[in-house]
């Protein structure tokens, strides 16, 4: 399989690209360090050329992370990927979004949603993968409201999920047939945020107190307390079958 992944050189992408070549794939990496401009769209004709599956994993820049920008960015980059691809005859787009991107309110989850919208309308046929955050993103999340002296952050419930996974549910999808929708991960735990980084800086022998703030905000969105837009829609329950195979021989015995 002949694959391009857009964005192949960060967090996700690289695992993205290692796993795929492990697997045998003839893979492109297509970002600014490779000489691809998503934004102004240079460069992006010739890395889909005779490309079967593009692996979009695209993020707004480093390392600012201006989440201001996030409508902008994924709005203009979807367009010009999309554009590219139709003209490549590339039949398969796999992408990669955040679940309860619809419910925040912030120009970051703004540009997420536009994305999806674009990709849902494109003639490609698409799978989307919709993911929470992952646990590799805390320090920098930390690291973009932090002060010298204290984290502020909102004391929302998250369900946070690895790196590796999300980078092996992409290859998974890509090397599957196009779903023509979207699929959701999280991972197994939930954290409050605020807890969740404060054992990150606690690893890292940082002493900085996290101090819940429902003013704080998270990639820009404001969060109140018990606000459950992280999470995903769905839980786990702890009926197995066995288990519910039991119940119903007791009942009708
Ligand atoms: N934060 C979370 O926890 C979370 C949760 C769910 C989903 N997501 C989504 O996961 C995706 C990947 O995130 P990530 O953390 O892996 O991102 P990342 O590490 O910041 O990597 C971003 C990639 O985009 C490339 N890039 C940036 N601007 C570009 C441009 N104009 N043209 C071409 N390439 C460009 C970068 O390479 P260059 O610098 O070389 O251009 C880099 O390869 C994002 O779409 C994000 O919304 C994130």
């Amino acid at each position: 399989m002949h694959v391009t992944v857009v964005g192949g050189t960060g967090l996700i992408g690289a695992r993205v690209v290692r796993l795929l070549r492990d697997h045998g794939d003839d893979v492109r990496v297509a970002s600014r360090r490779t000489g691809v401009d998503a934004y102004s769209g240079e460069g992006l004709r010739e890395a889909f050329d005779g490309v079967d599956v593009v692996v979009d994993v695209l993020n707004v820049n480093r390392p600012s992370y201006e989440y201001e920008q996030g409508l902008s960015f994924f709005d203009t980059c979807t367009r010009s990927v999309l554009r590219a691809e139709e003209s490549a005859g590339v039949r398969h787009h796999v992408g990669l979004s955040v679940i309860g991107a619809e419910r925040l309110d912030s120009n970051y989850f703004r540009g997420k949603v536009a994305q999806e919208q674009l990709v849902a309308q494109s003639p490609i046929p698409h799978s989307v993968l919709r993911t929470t955050l992952f646990y590799e993103n805390v320090p920098r999340l930390v690291d973009h409201v932090a002060t010298t002296h204290m984290v502020r952050l909102p004391p929302v419930r998250v369900r946070p999920v690895s790196a590796d996974d999300v980078a092996a549910t992409l290859c998974r999808l890509a090397r599957g047939v196009p779903l023509n929708g979207s699929f959701e991960l999280a991972g197994p735990e939930d954290w409050f945020l605020d807890a969740l980084a404060r054992e990150v800086l606690a690893a890292q022998h940082d002493t900085r107190p996290v101090v819940p703030d429902t003013h704080a905000l998270f990639m820009g969105a404001r969060l109140r307390s018990g606000d459950e837009s992280l999470l995903p829609a769905w839980a786990e329950t702890s009926s197995s079958f066995a288990r519910w195979r039991g119940q119903v021989k007791t009942r009708s015995a």
